[in-house]
């Protein structure tokens, strides 16, 4: 009976040494320490002791009995007091960053483009969003009947057809011919306003950056210049050009700037249209018309103007292939730029 004691004993102190928490002492508890545990049954065996060992055998259970309560009872305290101690959370967690907004990409793309012509030594000048006839149509040489005027492209506000929606940021060159002096250095970014139909490649109101060089003998190769040295700085150095005739009522020569397209190279892509080469801009000499509805005198001075539009230009940069995200304002599309 002692020797059983005994082994009991020590694999009470060698378990206990084992246990890592609360639901192994619970076993531990379960194994030893309830009625039918193996101490008890140990008690239950005193009934086969003879007389004269019953004291000393007697003496060995309630020792044994004793220390394993007592180491029970210590390390459920231990264990109570750790979980107390120790809230529910994971402390080596890593914290949760806060909130942070950012540009839109529309806006980040055009904050590119204004540096680039302001580190040319250009001004930023705005004008209204509002328009009235003339500045958007008449100054800018468009004729009576120019069908840009007609109900399907411009957004008239009134009933009498006098105020617009500006079409375009043209209409803010006049606005800065008539309160500044040549020599005149300006871009004019903004929002403008078109009459189409809302699609994955268009929108009604969308952005321009439009620019205005006035001084004397300004030419054409100036204009060429000029529009270069962006195309490099903002689509890379490596960027190719094409300059092809067009037509805009304020301007005389007229031309489109073409570049090679920034995504495949020039190889041709789904994004050129597999031509290779993407239209940035429209610019021309300032036509001698607009310069006097601007208040200039066409004999002394001449003048290039440039226009282009920001949002094609925010699609390529992003990957978005279809411009209605840009404005569904989803977070989960504009925290990705
Ligand atoms: N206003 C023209 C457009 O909206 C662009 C342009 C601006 C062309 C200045 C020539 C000169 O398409």
């Amino acid at each position: 009976m002692l020797d059983e004691i005994k082994k009991i004993s020590e694999e009470v102190s060698l378990k206990i040494k084992k246990i890592a928490d609360e639901e192994n002492l619970q076993d531990f508890r379960l194994e030893y320490l309830v009625k039918k545990g193996k101490i008890q049954k140990l008690f239950e065996n005193m009934k086969n002791v003879s007389k004269e060992d019953k004291p000393l055998v007697g003496k060995e259970l309630n020792i044994l009995r004793s220390k394993t309560e007592k180491m029970f009872n210590e390390l459920l305290v231990q264990f109570q007091t750790q979980k107390e101690s120790t809230p529910d959370i994971d402390l080596t967690l890593p914290g949760r960053r806060g909130f942070t907004g950012h540009y839109h990409p529309v806006l980040n793309i055009m904050d590119k483009m204004i540096t680039i012509f302001k580190d040319m030594g250009f001004t930023i000048a705005i004008g209204p969003e509002i328009e009235d006839d003339f500045y958007n149509f008449d100054a800018l040489n468009f004729a009576p009947d120019h069908p840009a005027r007609d109900m399907q492209d411009t957004f008239f506000i009134d009933d009498k057809r006098e105020l617009v929606l500006r079409t375009h940021t043209s209409p803010v060159q006049i606005r800065v011919m008539q309160s500044q002096e040549p020599p005149i250095r300006s871009i004019m970014p903004g929002r403008v306003y078109r009459n189409e139909a809302i699609n994955a490649r268009s929108l009604a109101e969308f952005h321009q950056i439009e620019g205005l060089y006035i001084d004397k003998d300004v030419s054409f190769a100036e204009l060429k210049g000029t529009l270069m040295h962006f195309a490099r700085k903002m689509y890379g150095e490596g960027t190719k050009f094409r300059f092809r005739t067009s037509y805009f009522p304020f301007t005389e020569p007229s031309a489109e700037l073409d570049i090679t397209c920034f995504l495949c190279g020039g190889e041709g892509c789904r994004i050129c249209k597999h031509t290779g080469w993407l239209e940035i801009l429209g610019c021309g000499m300032v036509h001698p018309n607009v310069l006097k509805a601007g208040g200039i005198d066409p004999e002394k001075y001449t003048g290039y103007a440039f226009g282009m539009g920001i949002e094609r230009v925010s699609l390529l940069y992003t990957g978005i292939n279809d411009i209605r995200f840009l404005y569904d304002n989803d977070i989960r599309v504009l925290n990705q730029f």
